[in-house]
């Protein structure tokens, strides 16, 4: 990674002046026209030494341009504290060909945890929505990041389905007298919603649904017939749309599944003295010393029996130990689950499984109106509704789009839905203004897609006759775009480590312009000069490389043509 190297030469320089030389980094300049990278640690070194920033800054610069690295053109001392680094022609090019010929372009790839990571969570009788869109879209694209960087992951999709919608779905079914056989989809997503605002009238019915679903899961034989049925219609159903998402998953337990588990878990609540009586309910105190917050005791069992989303969530931690024994378990959810999964990870460590769990939470989905998104049919936005409407915005927003094939507008379609999820920061609400992230210009999925093309189209026709660059960088176009691609190593272990696949996003955004900035200042197919000509065409071949892989990452794929 260029750093490390860059992170070499100062070490050098300190050792000679005998200062200390732990914990050096680099960044990207903040000022690219000044310089490419920068050391900002002159600081806390001067503090540590006790002198003045403005002596040590220089005397390290001095150091560092005696020991004439030809790794940089440029090495200088910026007022009050920074070290400029300007890299050589020879430098760039030489980490370039590390990364055209290491796998990977040279990433890191030493990463051998186990990781399950818990995202998408439907529930099933009830249509997705946005929400889930988001947990089904992040959740894949942190499983491929990590997997990309060598890691074992395993996916569940935790479906949601031993819930009270069960309940009242079977209370409405048997209103109508619809029998097993005769259940269908539309039927569902009918009855669902009707029974949901009856139960808030209604308090005797809402018992009555809460009963269906405790006998439900104490293993009533009709009732269970009836979730099995319920379960397979609307499985299939959210199978078709992350199917259509691009989204897989290895596992496909629900709640449901980790009912087995319950006696057990019971039993190691009880052996370890955790467990306590609170008005009938059994439950956990997870208080600690430093709490900010009110932490209220973590409810295992209510006090008619039966169990809730935080018992199957601690009975599927002891199944995922017994059956992967992971070293993170990962749950992408709305951030609004946060108090739930804090007091879920205090317990199982108290039980014993003392492992990395991460929340990694997510915000809203607005609409251009700043209010939770809807589609202009109404406000449980269905995704079927919200890809259809998509798919019309991106026709409307060319003529020349109606030529492309069905399989080419799925494809575009998913961009810009993802895209427009993944450039934000996961933690921030985000507006889904369909027509903006529907265009070819701007920071969206169709222009990276379009990039692309743009660059296939310039390399089509050619022979590449180099695998690997000289040592010259012919203009300012071609030097940006050079530097960008040098960010990669650095950029993805960012994304890696924050869980956040918009680092990634936002900087193939990036790399994306200086590449277009290139292609229109540089002729390059009718260039005389062969070896410039070969050098920019390998140019090309790197950046779609590194788009193409890295658009993987965040489940894009690449259309035929645009
Ligand atoms: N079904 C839940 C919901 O709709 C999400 C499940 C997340 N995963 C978990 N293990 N709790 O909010």
């Amino acid at each position: 990674m260029i750093e490390n190297k860059i992170v070499e030469a100062i070490k050098k320089a300190l050792i000679e002046l005998d200062y200390p030389t732990d914990n050096i980094s680099v960044v990207v300049s903040n000022r690219p026209e000044l310089a490419d990278y920068q050391y900002n640690g002159v600081f806390s070194l001067a503090k540590e030494l006790h002198n003045n920033p403005i002596v040590i800054g220089e005397e390290i610069t001095n150091k560092l341009n005696e020991l004439n690295y030809n790794s940089f053109s440029k090495i200088e001392f910026a007022k009050p504290g920074f070290i400029n680094f300007t890299l050589s022609n020879e430098f760039i090019n030489e980490a370039l060909n590390e990364m055209l010929s290491k796998p990977k372009f040279n990433i890191n790839l030493d990463n051998k945890d186990t990781y399950v990571i818990d995202y998408g969570g439907p529930n099933i009788a009830k249509p997705l929505h946005v929400g889930h869109l988001r947990s089904a879209i992040i959740g894949e694209s942190i499983k491929r990041i990590l997997l990309y960087a060598g890691n074992k992951v395993i996916s569940d999709v935790h479906l949601g389905d031993y819930g009270l919608q069960i309940g009242q779905v079977i209370y409405g079914l048997k209103k109508y007298n619809i029998s097993i056989d005769n259940i269908t989809l539309d039927i569902l997503e009918k009855v669902y919603p009707e029974m949901s605002g009856l139960c808030k009238e209604d308090e005797e019915v809402k018992k009555i649904c809460e009963q269906i679903t405790k006998d439900l899961q104490d293993g009533n034989k009709e009732y269970n017939e009836y979730f099995k049925k319920i379960r397979d219609i609307s499985g299939e159903d959210i199978l078709r749309i992350y199917r259509f998402l691009d989204v897989n998953f290895d596992l496909w337990y629900g709640e449901s599944d980790s009912y087995k588990y319950l006696d057990r878990v019971t039993d190691k609540l009880n052996e370890k003295g955790l467990l306590y009586d609170s008005q009938g309910a059994k439950v956990v105190d997870v208080k600690e010393d430093n709490d900010h917050n009110e932490m209220p005791p973590f409810i295992f069992q209510k006090s008619n029996g039966a169990y809730l989303y935080s018992s199957t969530d601690l009975a599927t931690i002891e199944q995922r130990m017994e059956d992967y024994n992971p070293t993170h378990m990962l749950y992408v959810t709305d951030l609004r689950q946060h108090m739930h999964f804090e007091s879920l990870f205090r317990v199982a460590k108290k039980m014993g499984y003392d492992i990395s769990y991460e929340h990694l939470g997510y915000g809203t989905v607005n609409g251009v109106d700043g209010k939770p998104f809807k589609t202009r049919k109404g406000d449980a936005p269905k995704l079927d509704d919200l890809f259809k409407e998509v798919k019309e915005s991106f026709l409307k927003s060319n003529s020349k789009n109606e030529e492309m094939s069905e399989s080419d507008l799925d494809i575009i379609t998913n961009a810009i839905i993802k895209y427009a999820d993944l450039q934000n920061n996961r933690e921030k609400d985000y507006i889904f203004d369909i027509s903006k992230f529907s265009e070819i210009h701007g920071k969206t999925g169709p222009y990276l897609l379009y990039t692309y093309l743009r660059i296939n189209k310039i390399l089509n026709n050619e022979k590449l006759d180099i695998d690997s660059f000289n040592n010259d960088i012919y203009n300012a176009f071609d030097r940006d775009l050079r530097i960008k691609l040098l960010n990669l190593c650095n950029v993805f272990n960012n994304a890696l480590n924050s869980r956040m696949p918009s680092v990634l996003g936002s900087y193939l955004f990036e790399v994306a312009m200086k590449a277009s900035q290139f292609y229109e200042a540089n002729r390059i197919n009718g260039l005389e000069d062969k070896e410039k000509k070969d050098n920019w065409l390998l140019l090309l071949t790197l950046t779609n490389k590194v788009l193409k892989e890295m658009l993987n990452l965040l489940i894009i794929d690449i259309p035929t043509k645009m």
